[in-house]
């Protein structure tokens, strides 16, 4: 039994959204091919999540180094500390999460920097950055409405870069991905692409 946190970094409904519709394929596939897995889902969008500040950084780093802090600070680290253990607690984190002006939803941006703790999820060390939860498999489902996989797009993608570097420093080197990109580029191609990519989310799903 394993326990599975799935992450939605979308709120439009499925018939807008390709990324919704990626989400809602790899549950109802994994929920399927996986019964008896513990599954969490957490949608970013109705979740709590304050824009990571003053107060919150201060508060984690006085939790960290045994200095009391304030209530406002105590309460805004206890909800990045929340937010962090539930993911350090998965065995396996699915994360969809669509391409929006070149990068991820300001919500997933967020939650990363909650977990993004030395200590935590990396420490430092003289030879320099170690990540701290490489035993964790990770699956990253992605839709884009251009095709950034080639130049000259490919250096302005800064969403699906930016989760696999941040994965990366915390020592998660090659989480599973599924990409389906081209959509509004191509309208004349655009359901066969999509078809193409959900086929793919849910081959993933099953082997995950
Ligand atoms: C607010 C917003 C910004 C977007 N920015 C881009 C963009 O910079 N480049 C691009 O190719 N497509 C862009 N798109 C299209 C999305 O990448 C496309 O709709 C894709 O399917 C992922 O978003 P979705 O899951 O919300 O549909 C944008 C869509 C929205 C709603």
């Amino acid at each position: 039994m394993s326990k599975v946190l799935f992450l939605k970094a979308n709120n439009r409904s499925i018939e807008q959204s390709v990324t919704v519709k990626m989400y809602d394929a790899f549950v109802n596939a994994y929920r399927a091919s996986h019964p008896d897995d513990q599954i969490t889902e957490l949608n970013l969008f109705d979740a709590n999540l304050p824009y990571y500040d003053e107060q919150m950084m201060t508060g984690l780093y006085k939790l960290a180094n045994g200095y009391e802090a304030t209530a406002d600070e105590q309460r805004l680290a206890d909800l990045a500390n929340t937010y962090l253990d539930q993911f350090l607690g998965a065995d396996k984190v699915v994360i969809a999460f669509p391409l929006w002006n070149f990068t991820i939803p300001a919500q997933l941006l967020t939650y990363f920097f909650y977990l993004n703790q030395a200590g935590k999820t990396f420490k430092y060390t003289e030879q320099g950055p170690v990540g701290l939860v490489g035993d964790k498999k990770v699956a990253l489902l992605q839709a884009r409405g251009g095709v950034y996989s080639v130049a000259p797009m490919d250096g302005l993608e800064m969403s699906l870069n930016y989760v696999k570097n941040t994965l990366g420093f915390w020592g998660i080197q090659n989480p599973e991905v599924v990409v389906i990109e081209g959509h509004n580029q191509f309208p004349d191609r655009s359901q066969s692409i999509i078809s193409e990519g959900l086929a793919e989310v849910t081959a993933l799903a099953n082997r995950f």
